[in-house]
This record gives C-alpha cells, structure tokens and sequence, in this order.
C-alpha cells in the first residue's frame, strides 16, 4: 500500500475541484486582519499542491511547508517562485518568524498522537511573534466521526478521469483510511493504486489546551470553511 498523496498527488487538484479555495482564503484573511492588521507573511503548513498558498498571495508574502516531496513537486510547477520546505509540521525550524501560521483543509488529522499535536503547536508558536496567529481547520471530532464510512467519487477533468473510493478502519480516536484510486487518460493509458491514510481525532477541549500551554490565546469557531471548524490562536 502507499503512502499518503505518494501517487495522487498528480490528481489532487482535479479531485478536490470542488473545494472553494478562493472563499475560504478570503475568510482566512478577514481572520487575520481582524486580529493583526498590516500582517506581511504567512507559512501555509501542510501546504500541499499550494492551493491555499496561492490565494494567500493575493495579500502576503508565502512560504509552504509539507511532508510530501509529490505534493511539493505540484506546488513547485504551480509557484515556482515561492519557497516551499520539505517538512514535517510537528518539528520544524525555520530560523524565522511570521505573523500568521495556517493549516488548513484538516491536514492536522495527519498528526497522530497529542504529543505530536503538542509539538505541531509548539513548533509553530516558535514561528510566530506576541500577536501573530496560528489558525488550524481541524479534522473531525471522535463523537462525529461515522465507523463504517464508505464513500466513492468520480471527477472527469480535461483528458482525464480520477475515481476513488473510500473505506476505514477506527481503533479510538485513531482513523486509517484506504483509498483506492483508479485514473484514465484519453492517451488510453490507465492506473489504479491504494494508499493508506493514517489519521487522529481530537476534541476541541484538546486543541485548547495544548494551545494555551504554547503561550497561545485560543478561540474556537464551530463553523469554518467547510463545518469542521476552525481554531484561531494569537500568540500572547
Ligand atoms: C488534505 S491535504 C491538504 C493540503 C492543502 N493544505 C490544501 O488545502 O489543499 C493534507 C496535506 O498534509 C500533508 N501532511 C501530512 N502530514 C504532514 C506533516 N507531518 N507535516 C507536513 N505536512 C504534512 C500532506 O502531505 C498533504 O499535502
């Protein structure tokens, strides 16, 4: 089985076409000028492809960062002008600050333990000076998360098709999902592949904690960007 994003992240952005980068980054803006008006540079963590990265460029001066050298390989050809560290969020050190951090499109549920999420948290208030913002779209809490999800999707883009279909295995609040992606192209070459996702589930009550023990003054909004929502922390 492979690793997370290891062979689709050459489908991501086609597959999550639906997704509203455009809206939601301008959320994200509102959020961060509410708090620290005149802010000049953001590090996108966990930045992937750099769809939120791009948007944020729009206002700032963009940095990502990711574990995954495919999904830094697409954020490259997308920007390649913008720098983006190979990485992991849970201990990084970039030698610099700014004044917001995002991680966005639930990312964290890649952190799987709470002293991993500990450290993600520290690691980023390092980043940031009194007053700059870590803001976190969260994955799912364990009370609202289905056990015997299956789901499947197909998204036809130009020369291409991308089929996934989804299942996972939950042992507490610890969540493996299996992807099975099948991809066309009217070359009339075809693939298919599975990788497994190992994912965590936190509760807010979690998250705010290990935020106000990193010196950060949590706030918490249910909503967010897609309902999931959305954790905003300005360091004090
Ligand atoms: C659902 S994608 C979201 C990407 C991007 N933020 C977006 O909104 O499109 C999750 C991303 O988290 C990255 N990731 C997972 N674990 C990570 C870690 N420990 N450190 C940095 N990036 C990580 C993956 O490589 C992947 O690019």
């Amino acid at each position: 089985m492979l690793n997370p994003y290891e062979r689709s992240a050459e489908v991501y952005d086609l597959y999550y076409s639906w997704l509203d980068y455009e809206t939601h980054a301008a959320t994200v803006y509102d959020i961060i000028e509410q708090r620290r008006p005149g802010a000049q540079t953001v590090l996108d963590l966990a930045c992937g492809t750099a769809r939120y990265t791009e948007q944020m460029a729009r206002w700032y001066d963009v940095e990502g960062l990711d574990i995954s050298e495919s999904m830094l390989t697409v954020a490259h050809r997308r920007m390649p002008d913008t720098s983006f560290h190979l990485g992991d969020m849970t201990d990084f050190d970039l030698g610099k600050r700014y004044d917001a951090l995002i991680c966005m499109f639930s990312s964290i549920a890649y952190v799987t333990s709470l002293r991993d999420l500990g450290r993600m948290i520290r690691c980023s208030a390092a980043h940031l000076d009194p007053g700059g913002i870590l803001i976190i779209e969260p994955w799912f809490t364990p009370d609202v998360w289905n056990e015997h999800h299956v789901g499947s999707r197909v998204v036809e883009g130009d020369g291409l098709a991308v089929a996934r279909i989804d299942t996972s295995v939950m042992e507490g609040n610890l969540v493996t999902m299996r992807w099975a992606w099948a991809v066309a192209w009217d070359d009339g070459d075809a693939d298919a592949y599975v990788e497994e996702h190992p994912t965590a589930l936190f509760t807010v009550a979690e998250y705010t904690t290990l935020l106000e023990a990193a010196g950060l003054a949590p706030e918490y909004d249910p909503g967010g960007p897609l309902g999931r929502g959305l954790h905003i922390a300005v360091k004090r």
